[in-house]
């Protein structure tokens, strides 16, 4: 393969490569601090962003849409956001106390979702679970967890995938998604505490889509069984719906667990659920039914300022709708461009837009839901990963930031203006894979 383009990303972004050779130094994940930043030949460094852009130390300029690992609806720097935490910084960064914007943050989010019985914040989304799994045990007596293979809930032992070096998940039974016997035969064991899947579909809300009908189900099977029921809205929470995922889904879960748009763009994370689950962490709760709950950054008067003024434009559900609508255009578009080169390759979902590669079982009329194959193991197949991160490479060039082409999330700062800029740049790329010879035939159709 000719790689003139990776000579040309050298070229036109040395800084960000002399800032990466001194990162290996210092990080040892190829000098990336997270894994979705690994890249070859390394990713640009930003400086500074504002509504759908962002610009690094080259003076590159990119639409963006990695948008904060999905947390800001609302795009970057939005002025309410960002007042409110000047504001507050001038105030005082934390009192290790009990402040005014944590009952306020706390209100609009029982307002949004009435799960919301009582509200328990912390630091991430995957703290979040863990408490919703301590709840659980502490609240049903049980030790077991039912998850599903194809949902993320985080790195720690028992949220992230079985196996994982270093893990200790003997108490995790994980089932595929949707396979309603081996759920049920687990539930009906009488052994399980809770059982935690992500709202949306699994990864990213949706890459891959869940069966709504078995979804539907989950609550009542659960309850059946004396099991409590938990959706994990860390990335649907307030991004789907004002409701959430659940909302749209009409489900009513036990528990849930918020994270990244519920805090603005700050750290968040937060159990929110049934008052009796949630009383455990009531003082006057029997010591051998309590459960103690600190955290440095819990509520944090920061957080809690961008979380007060995120979430109140989050409430007449505008942002979601215009993220969704502008992600609805790109999908489109982007679809209409495959179809046209006769690639194997289809855009779906709703405002974080994912990219399949493979066999196409149906055509994009209602991808919301729904992806172009109904199989979850092509869908997660890992084998054409080398291609999406090639065509992520020539997005980038193009001023492009996606997560490795194969995931772009939407806000409401993005425009039709920045639509259109991508579905040029995402024809070009496509055009100049195909000119290169790095699409595999697999996905090209004759
Ligand atoms: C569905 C879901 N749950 C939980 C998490 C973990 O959240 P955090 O990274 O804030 O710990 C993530 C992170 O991407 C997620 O996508």
């Amino acid at each position: 393969m000719n790689d003139s383009l990776t000579t040309t990303y050298l070229e036109t972004h040395q800084r960000s490569a002399a800032l990466h050779e001194e990162a290996v130094q210092e990080f040892a994940a190829d000098g990336a601090t997270h894994v979705a930043r690994v890249m070859e030949p390394f990713r640009p460094y930003i400086t500074h962003a504002q509504g759908s852009r962002k610009w690094d130390v080259d003076g590159n300029e990119y639409i963006d849409y990695i948008m904060g690992h999905g947390a800001l609806i609302l795009g970057h720097g939005h002025p309410a956001v960002v007042r409110a935490i000047r504001e507050q910084a001038s105030e005082g960064l934390h009192f290790g106390e009990s402040h005014e914007m944590e009952v306020h943050w706390a209100q609009l989010i029982s307002r949004m979702m009435p799960v919301a019985e009582r509200v328990e914040f912390c630091a991430s989304g995957q703290e979040a679970n863990m408490m919703a799994i301590r709840l659980a045990r502490v609240f049903t007596g049980r030790r077991k967890v039912l998850r599903f293979a194809e949902n993320y809930h985080g790195w720690a032992d028992e949220l992230i995938y079985q196996g994982a070096p270093g893990c200790l998940s003997e108490e995790v039974t994980v089932v595929p998604f949707g396979a309603r016997a081996a759920a049920e035969a687990a539930l009906r064991t009488g052994e399980y505490a809770l059982v935690l899947s992500e709202g949306g579909g699994g990864h990213m809300a949706g890459q891959v889509p869940m069966d709504l009908d078995f979804q539907r189900l989950l609550p009542e099977m659960a309850r059946q069984n004396g099991t409590l029921y938990c959706v994990d809205e860390v990335v649907t929470g307030f991004r789907d719906a004002p409701g959430g995922w659940q909302a749209l889904a009409g489900v009513r879960p036990d528990l849930s667990t918020i994270g990244k748009c519920a805090g603005g763009g700050l750290p968040v994370g937060a159990i929110v659920g049934r008052e009796d689950v949630l009383s455990a962490l009531d003082p006057r709760t029997t010591p051998d039914k309590r459960i103690i709950h600190a955290g440095t950054w819990n509520a944090n008067p920061l957080s809690a300022a961008a979380g007060v003024a995120a979430c109140s434009l989050y409430l007449d559900g505008e942002p979601q709708r215009k993220a969704r609508e502008m992600a609805r255009r790109f999908r489109d578009g982007g679809n209409e461009v495959l179809i046209r080169k006769r690639v194997s390759a289809r855009l779906y979902s709703r405002s974080i837009v994912h990219l399949y590669m493979g066999p196409i079982e149906r055509e994009p009329d209602s991808l919301d839901f729904m992806a172009p194959s109904t199989d979850p193991g092509t869908i997660m197949d890992r084998q054409f990963l080398p291609v999406s991160e090639r065509f992520g490479l020539h997005l980038l060039q193009r001023g492009i930031a996606a997560f490795h082409g194969a995931m772009y999330v939407f806000s409401a700062a993005h425009t039709q203006r920045d639509v259109d800029i991508t579905l040029a740049a995402f024809e070009a790329s496509v055009d100049a894979m195909l000119e290169e010879g790095s699409i595999p035939s697999e996905i090209l159709l004759s």
